[in-house]
């Protein structure tokens, strides 16, 4: 008998709160979904419960597709029990406490969101340095994040992290009131009302499914 393949899990950590790791993990959930994906929405935070709270919202509101969005303690549990998915989307807490870690090495892509901000990227850089040195090189990608109008802060945060020799996603994350009230309403990433937000959000999600996609399978 074959052993059962693992699935390709995408995980979201950070230092900080408020970066837009849900956010992503569901435009990336939705993304994957879309492209036939059997499709885990795997949510570490219970003290917020975002994505769950966003899941059960989708249903309320009768949006499709629906999207498998449990709460998980452990990665021992998901393991053990994601059902028949061939997808993962690991969403976690801030702080990037030992779950997060242990998430981060045992995912095959780790996104790691980030503020352009030198305050924001001291303490990412920090943490994907941490997460190298426990071999998950080669899988870390900063995503910039809820990025302002500023091109010279763009520009900085950049090369910031050329400096630090980090990998950069091609595409960033830019902040926008409607991104946050499509989540607010059930929605999240290509299901933006707004054309112009739509076509942002499927570049960021062809970004993370391709960066995804490319990521080595773990042996
Ligand atoms: N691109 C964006 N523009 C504006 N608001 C955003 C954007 N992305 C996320 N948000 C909002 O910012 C807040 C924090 O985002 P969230 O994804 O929950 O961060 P984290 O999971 O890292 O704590 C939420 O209220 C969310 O709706
Ligand atoms: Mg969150």
């Amino acid at each position: 008998m074959s052993r059962p393949k693992i699935p390709t899990t995408a995980a979201f950590v950070s230092q900080k709160g408020g970066v837009g790791k849900s956010a992503l993990a569901r435009l990336l959930a939705i993304g994957a979904i879309h492209r036939g994906r059997k499709t885990l929405l795997a949510d570490f935070d219970l003290d917020q419960l975002t994505c769950v709270e966003w899941g059960a919202l989708r249903m309320r509101a009768s949006l499709e597709p629906e999207v498998d969005a449990r709460a998980f303690k452990s990665l021992k549990r998901l393991r053990k029990d994601n059902g028949v998915v061939d997808f993962i989307v690991a969403d976690t807490r801030g702080m990037a406490d030992d779950l997060s870690t242990e998430i981060a090495e045992d995912s095959d892509v780790v996104f790691l969101p980030t503020g352009v901000s030198q305050d924001d990227l001291r303490p990412t850089l920090n943490l994907a340095r941490k997460l190298a040195r426990r071999g998950a090189e080669g899988r870390l990608v900063m995503v910039l994040s809820k990025v302002g109008r500023s091109e010279s802060q763009f520009g900085r945060a950049v090369e910031t992290i050329e400096e630090a020799g980090f990998e950069l996603l091609s595409e960033h994350w830019p902040q926008r009131d409607g991104f946050q009230s499509d989540l607010d309403g059930g929605r999240a990433g290509r299901e933006a009302r707004n054309p112009y937000l739509r076509e942002i959000a499927e570049r960021m999600e062809e970004a993370l499914w391709s960066r995804t996609m490319k990521a080595k399978p773990r042996v």
